[in-house]
């Protein structure tokens, strides 16, 4: 049967390298899962004031992940750290779904299965994935922890913003997607 997967991207911009990574994931997962994908534009800031009842795009990035079977991650480094709009977009499904609700693993991530990747500098986004697999455990999720792409651009790349241009990205995002659907199982 068909997985579900929700797709979050930590990069805005259209010609974004690690929207291209997700791209090449979803054709790797073609006929094997279904995607939906979330970027930061989507998602207004977090504010305790007006959580409840959550915004719109809030509530349909919750629904998507609650239908999902697991989610899968795409972000860049930030001066080593996670992009501003993913962190923000990851406070918001971290909080619980009612108020006052005495249980707070009754949140759209708590039990669900992750998986990252990302594409960087001479880095490979090493030092965000490990900040983020930290923050998905805290937020009770359950991270592959094998098979995380981690790219480092080619120069070519870095010049045309065409990530293709980068030796075995094909390769490594095709074994991630294998592995996940089998973390999915
Ligand atoms: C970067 N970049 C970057 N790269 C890296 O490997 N380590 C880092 O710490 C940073 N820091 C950083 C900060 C800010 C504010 C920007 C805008 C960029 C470079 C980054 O990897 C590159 O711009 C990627 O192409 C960004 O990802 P997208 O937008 O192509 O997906």
């Amino acid at each position: 049967t068909m997985k579900k997967i929700t797709i979050l991207i930590g990069s805005l911009r259209k010609h974004s390298l690690n929207r291209q990574l997700a791209d090449m994931a979803q054709a790797a997962l073609q006929g094997k899962a279904e995607c939906v994908v979330f970027d930061p534009a989507e998602i207004p800031l977090f504010d305790q004031d007006h959580e409840f009842p959550a915004p719109e795009k809030i509530k349909r990035m919750r629904d998507a992940i609650h239908e999902s079977d697991g989610v899968w991650i795409f972000t860049p480094e930030y001066n080593g750290q996670l992009p501003g709009g993913l962190k923000n977009a990851l406070d918001w499904l971290s909080r619980p779904l009612k108020e006052n609700d005495p249980d707070w693993k009754d949140t759209a991530v708590w039990g669900k299965k992750a998986t990252m990747s990302g594409v960087g500098g001479k880095n490979a986004t090493k030092s965000v994935q490990e900040q983020l697999l930290s923050l998905l455990k805290f937020m009770g999720m359950d991270v592959m922890t094998q098979d995380r792409a981690q790219i480092a651009m080619s120069p070519q790349t870095m010049e045309t913003s065409d990530l293709a241009l980068t030796e075995g990205v094909h390769e490594a995002i095709d074994a991630q997607a294998r592995a996940f659907l089998e973390f999915l199982k």
